[in-house]
């Protein structure tokens, strides 16, 4: 019997991944996507595609009317740590009343699994490094809280209604398919990788290191960066789990190893060859200083493999689909 999943943000950066490896498993898949941050271009055509809004409870009955879903994947949450401190209500709308409407619509149409894309942002400055999966959780920006409401209502909604759910906690997602037919690009970017091969490009003059006064050996933040693939290999196992009739959890996402702001633009200059000018500049509002995963867990529960485990691989691939698609996607 095929399983139908839906992929609730499937055109943005990590659910056209996701999409792709799930299609590569012969799953059905049904993209929802409201554009707002996604891409038409990255919509994968051998997928069903419903434009609309999770928050909108018409369209999320006519997509769960016309589609028999096993599972929903959740990725369509904002995801922009300095721009939630900006303007939380944004975050708090999109993030946590879309998970309402969505749980609500799962309810009506008796779908018992969903997988959420949650966040290293949920722990805020941890209180020991590696972050453990039960370790505590106390936000320090919208952002993060928004994705932590969003965890404790998927618990509530288990109790009640039995709607059984993995929350996955990325660090820092990072690369693009290896062949650069799909990748990153968001706008305005404010990511690390995809800003410094803007800037090898010359798109940007230079970079800014955003604080170099941090408690880490050369004072700018440490984060643990995993391969967007490796993410969605989580995602499938995760699926997986639940239809094996597991109980509802969570797991950390991350490769075990932290980087630096400037160990990786290091990285980047070997990759590209460029010399990357890089100025340091006033912190940022919400960066704790280190978040690096403990993934022990979800290699043991789930069988995670991740095949990504060097720094320089995952910027390989992120150049690889900026040589590709200079200006990103043409929509
Ligand atoms: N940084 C710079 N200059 C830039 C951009 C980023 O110095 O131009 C620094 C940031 O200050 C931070 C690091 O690079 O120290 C990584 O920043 P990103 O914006 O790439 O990623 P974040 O760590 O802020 O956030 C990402 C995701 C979040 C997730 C978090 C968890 O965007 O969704 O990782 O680790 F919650």
């Amino acid at each position: 019997m095929t399983t139908t999943i839906m992929v609730a943000g499937g055109a943005g950066y990590i659910g056209s991944h996701m999409v792709q490896t799930l299609l590569a498993e012969n799953y059905d898949v049904v993209i929802v996507d409201n554009l707002s941050t996604g891409h038409r271009q990255a919509v994968n055509p051998q997928a069903r595609f419903y434009e609309g809004d999770t928050r909108d409870r018409q369209f999320l009955e006519k997509v769960f009317s016309q589609e028999k879903i096993t599972a929903v994947i959740h990725m369509d949450a904002f995801s922009i740590v300095p721009e939630s401190v900006q303007e939380p209500l944004k975050y708090f709308d999109n993030n946590v009343i879309g998970m309402v409407t969505l749980l609500e619509a799962m309810q009506k149409h008796d779908v018992h699994y969903i997988i959420f894309s949650s966040t290293a942002a949920t722990f805020g400055n941890p209180t020991k490094i590696p972050v453990g999966d039960t370790d505590p959780q106390d936000p320090i920006n919208p952002y993060g809280e928004s994705k932590l409401i969003m965890e404790y209502m998927m618990r509530w909604v288990d109790q009640a209604y039995g709607i059984k759910f993995v929350a996955l906690r990325y660090f820092n997602a990072a690369g693009a398919l290896a062949d650069g037919s799909i990748g990153e690009d968001h706008r305005p970017e404010t990511h690390l990788i995809p800003i410094i091969l803007r800037t090898a490009v010359g798109e940007q003059a230079e970079l800014k290191i955003y604080g170099d006064d941090y408690q880490t050996p050369d004072g700018t933040n440490i984060r643990d960066y995993v391969h967007v693939m490796d993410l969605t290999q989580a995602h499938l196992l995760a699926v997986q789990y639940l239809q094996a009739g597991q109980a509802s959890t969570c797991f950390n996402l991350g490769s075990s190893t932290g980087f630096s702001v400037k160990e990786i633009l290091q990285a980047a200059r070997k990759i590209t060859g460029q010399p990357i000018p890089a100025q340091v500049a006033p912190r940022r509002g919400g960066d704790p200083d280190i978040l690096i995963a403990d993934n022990t867990r979800a290699k043991k529960i789930l069988g995670w493999k991740p095949r990504y485990d060097n720094v320089e691989d995952i910027i390989q691939t992120a150049w690889n689909w900026k040589q590709k698609h200079p200006q990103g996607y043409q929509d």
